[in-house]
C-alpha cells in the first residue's frame, strides 16, 4: 500500500483524513464510527471533544435497555444533538449469551448499515467505553462485519474516577494498587481480592447490596466504604460509610458503586501523613 499519511478523500461531500496504516481505497464511502464515553451522569462531565463529535455526527445511536425504558445516556447529552440525529438501540439486560449475541450481531447490522451509507456514526456509552460498555460487543461485531471500518474511540470519565472525586477519597498513592470489578457472585472471592489490593472499586452490585453490606459489617469495614447510586444526576444517593446506606431502598443497588478502602491499606500507611 502507498504511503497515506494525511491523504484526504472525499466521502459525501466530506473530506476525511487518513493515517499511516490505513487503506483510503478501502474506506471511501463509507463512514466513520465514533465511540463516545460520556461520563457518569454528569452533562458537564461531557468531553468538548466528546461534544464536538456529537455535534458534527450524521446519526447518534444510544443504548437503552429495552423499548420502553429511557436512555440513561441520551438524558445525559441532553440538547446537545438534535432529536432527529438520535437512534436508540436495545441491548437486554439479560446474561443469557445466545440472545445477547442476537442482540449485538442486530444492532452491529443497524449501525453498520449507516456507515454503508456514508454516513459517520457516534455510539455513546456511560463512563468510559472500554470499561464493562456495549460499545466494546458493538464492535467486536462491527468488525466482524467489516475489518476495515474507520473507527475513533474517545475517552469518558468513568464511574471509578467519578465517586473518587465525589466522596473526596483518593484511590491509590504512592506503591498502592487498585482493583475494579463487578460484584462477584461469592464474598470469598471478594475477600482475596481485598487482601490483595489496596482499594476496591465494585461496579454492576445491583440485588447485591444488601449481601456485600453484610459481608463488609461482618469484616469489619464500617469507617472504609464509600457508595453513591447515580451519581451526577439529579437522584444522586452517596454514603460515606456503611450505616448510611438504607437497606430498605429495595432498588438501591442498581447504578451504584461502591469504594472499599482494603484494611491492608490502613497497616501500610505512614502514620506521619495528616488523615484524609
Ligand atoms: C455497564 S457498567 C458501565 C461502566 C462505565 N462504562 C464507566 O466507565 O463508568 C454499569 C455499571 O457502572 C456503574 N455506574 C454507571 N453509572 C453510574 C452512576 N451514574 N452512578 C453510580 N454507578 C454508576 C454501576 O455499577 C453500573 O452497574
Amino acid at each position: 500500500m502507498a504511503s497515506v499519511d494525511k491523504e484526504k478523500i472525499r466521502t459525501k461531500g466530506k473530506p476525511r483524513t487518513f493515517y499511516k496504516g490505513e487503506n483510503p481505497k478501502k474506506q471511501k464511502g463509507r463512514g466513520k464510527l465514533y465511540g463516545i464515553g460520556i461520563g457518569p451522569g454528569d452533562p458537564e462531565l461531557l468531553t468538548i471533544k466528546a461534544c464536538k463529535i456529537l455535534k458534527k455526527v450524521d446519526k447518534v445511536f444510544a443504548p437503552r435497555s429495552s423499548i420502553l425504558a429511557e436512555s440513561l445516556a441520551l438524558r445525559i447529552i441532553g440538547d446537545t444533538v438534535p432529536k432527529s440525529k438520535i437512534r436508540t438501540i436495545v441491548f437486554p439486560m439479560t446474561k443469557e449469551k445466545k440472545r445477547l449475541k442476537e442482540f449485538w450481531e442486530k444492532a452491529a447490522k443497524k449501525v453498520y448499515k449507516e456507515l454503508s451509507r456514508g454516513n459517520d456514526i457516534a455510539f455513546i456509552t456511560i463512563g468510559d467505553p472500554f470499561i464493562y460498555s456495549t460499545y466494546m460487543y458493538l464492535l467486536r461485531y462491527i468488525k466482524k462485519l467489516d475489518k476495515s471500518i474507520d473507527i475513533c474511540t474517545i475517552p469518558g470519565v468513568s464511574v471509578v474516577n467519578a465517586i473518587a472525586s465525589l466522596c473526596n477519597v483518593p484511590l491509590v498513592e504512592a506503591e498502592e494498587k487498585f482493583a475494579v470489578l463487578p460484584l462477584p457472585n461469592k464474598m470469598s472471592q471478594l475477600k482475596n481480592v481485598l487482601n490483595q489490593f489496596d482499594t476496591v472499586v465494585l461496579l454492576k452490585i445491583g440485588k447485591g447490596l444488601k449481601r456485600l453490606v453484610r459481608f463488609l459489617e461482618k469484616e469489619g469495614y464500617d469507617g472504609s466504604v464509600y457508595f453513591a447510586k447515580r451519581i451526577g444526576r439529579p437522584e444522586e444517593v452517596v454514603a460515606h460509610n456503611l450505616s448510611q446506606i438504607n437497606l430498605n431502598k429495595k432498588t438501591l443497588g442498581y447504578m451504584s458503586t461502591m469504594i472499599i478502602r482494603s484494611k491492608k491499606r490502613k497497616k501500610k500507611m505512614n502514620p506521619a501523613l495528616p488523615k484524609m
